[in-house]
């Protein structure tokens, strides 16, 4: 597996100039290292696959359908693992891959709530991650309208691999709370 240092150098290669995208990815990161721990996993290299999953996001923005698969052909080269490249394709359901391991669940419940968590951190005045309430975003996720783009089903993988949505929740709170200064910018602060 790449080292952690390599992941941010090619997530700043090849969406150095996405800032959205780059913070998402940072975010989804975060979270998968959560993840890890957890589980007893390798955090490192679960902390490199959030970042590096979207990475060829810019590359394939008019053919859905290759989203991941540059990404895995890039990836592979790396020495990144085969189980880790399948959970890149597999987090787009375009490519025809089926989610059918825990590594793969944990990534697409892991991408999908950083947008909520994001999101429910932008509505609150302070705009502050650690401001966001559990039951808030709990709340949010039933509202079709919020976030409208973020899979709710994807989030709820989370339960497929053990984890209820609640503590789920939570864990996404906690791994993206400390990540307040890269996430939300200064400018944007109320
Ligand atoms: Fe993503």
């Amino acid at each position: 597996m790449l080292t952690l240092e390599r992941a941010h150098q090619l997530l700043q290669q090849h969406l150095g100039a996405n800032e959205a995208l780059r913070k998402h990815s940072l975010a989804t990161g975060a979270i998968m290292k959560a993840l890890a721990a957890k589980f007893g996993e390798p955090v490192a290299d679960w902390e490199a696959l959030g970042i590096l999953h979207d990475l060829d996001f810019e590359l394939t923005r008019d053919t859905p359908a290759r989203h991941a698969l540059e990404t895995v052909a890039w990836l592979r080269p790396e020495g990144v693992p085969e189980p880790y490249l399948e959970a890149i394709r597999a987090h787009n359901e375009a490519t025809g891959a089926v989610r059918q391991d825990r590594l793969s669940h944990a990534l697409a419940a892991a991408e999908s709530i950083t947008g909520l968590v994001m999101a429910c951190t932008m509505v609150l005045p302070d705009r502050q991650i650690a401001s966001v309430k559990a039951s808030s975003l709990r709340k949010r996720m039933k509202e079709k309208a919020f976030a409208r783009n973020v899979s709710r089903e994807a989030i709820m993988e989370c339960e497929t691999i053990g984890i209820p949505l609640d503590e789920f929740i939570v864990l996404s709170l906690a791994a993206m709370a400390p990540l307040q200064d890269v996430l939300i910018t200064r400018a944007a602060a109320a």
